[in-house]
């Protein structure tokens, strides 16, 4: 008995050795570890095997077996990762990474920059942390408008604030040049607003001025009538309502045809047709005479637009928070995307 098993190990270990792939090891696994194979074969000769010398040939067998298992397991395993490795198909493209996108805010900035800049406009910077002096006083603000209330602007310390709104760039452009002055400003401001859907205490807008002789009201209609025909769509309207800003006068809110309903009314302008934008008019001879320019000469408008609200109505989005919670899930929709 002991010399068949050790008859069947060596033959067996050599058919594995010499198995050079699947088809083959297979051959082997079958013929010595199989039911039906030679390994089979020598515990079908236990009973007739001297019962003096069962116990040792039956632990030799195990012994075969678990080696021959080993060996047959090793000899699998070398040959599988081979053959999956010919089964890659090296002509298929690459896999893509996202190497990101562009935000919203940006395809929708650029996008302003860009019609403002076919009309002549400038881009100019100014800072976030503000003196008031720009910010307040030399665009007219009264000491008592609610605008300078701590419940609205935050204050910070040597005359600074966070600058409320970007119509502070005006000044600092008019200080370092002379007319004809006509600049854009978009850019961060910040006020203390509850969050909600609608309202952060960080949003974005967009200033815009023109100094120069004999500008009108007109020239400030048309303008903003051609921006936003070249935003929304040629069948787009404006219209001013009668405002209050404390640097301009007159002044005017504007209100633009709902690029939605395209004026019919809808859920999104609440019935009726327009949607509200921002605010302008004749900027104040006070601001001005403020800083230095000639007023029996010059005239000049401004406006002040809200470039989240475009954004959300450009991409149909009714949460102000998408814009600012950095959540890729959100911002991997606009992959691709470029300003018009
Ligand atoms: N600064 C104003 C605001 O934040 C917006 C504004 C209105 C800007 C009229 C202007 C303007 O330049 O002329 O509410």
């Amino acid at each position: 008995m002991k010399e068949k098993i050790e008859a069947v190990r060596m033959a067996a270990k050599s058919a594995f050795a010499a198995a050079a792939d699947l088809a083959a090891a297979n051959h082997a696994k079958n013929k010595y570890l199989g039911r039906k194979g030679e390994g089979a074969a020598l515990f079908k000769l236990m009973p007739s095997v001297d019962p003096a010398e069962r116990g040792e040939a039956g632990k030799l067998l195990n012994e075969l077996r678990q080696e021959l298992e080993a060996v047959c397991e090793a000899k699998l395993n070398s040959l599988q990762p081979r053959s999956q490795a010919a089964s890659i198909d090296t002509t298929l493209p690459g896999r893509d990474y996202f190497i990101g996108s562009y935000h919203p805010l940006t395809v929708v900035m650029r996008e302003i920059i860009d019609i403002f800049r076919g009309m002549g406009y400038r881009v100019a910077d100014g800072p976030e942390l503000e003196l008031v002096k720009y910010n307040f006083d030399m665009l007219n603000t009264p000491e008592w408008h609610p605008s300078r209330d701590e419940s609205d602007t935050i204050y910070l310390p040597n005359g600074f604030v966070v600058r409320t709104e970007t119509s502070p760039v005006q000044i600092r452009t008019m200080e370092k040049m002379q007319p004809p002055v006509r600049i854009i400003s978009p850019g961060r401001v910040y006020r203390r607003d509850r969050p909600d859907a609608t309202h952060s205490p960080m949003f974005h807008q967009c200033e815009g001025l023109y100094v120069d002789e004999g500008v009108t009201m007109a020239d400030l209609k048309g303008t903003l009538l051609s921006f936003y025909r070249q935003l929304f769509g040629q069948d787009t309207n404006i219209r001013f309502r009668p405002h209050f800003f404390p640097f301009t006068e007159p002044s005017a809110e504007v209100d633009v045809t709902c690029p939605f309903c395209h004026g019919k009314g809808c859920r999104v302008c609440k019935q009726t047709g327009w949607l509200e934008m921002g605010g302008s008019g004749m900027v104040d001879p006070n601001v001005l005479a403020g800083v230095g320019y000639d007023i029996e000469k010059y005239t000049g408008f401004a406006f002040g637009l809200g470039i989240d609200r475009m954004a959300m109505l450009r991409f149909g989005m009714d949460n102000i928070r998408l814009l600012f919670d950095s959540d890729v899930r959100f911002l991997r929709q606009f992959a691709g995307m470029q300003p018009k």
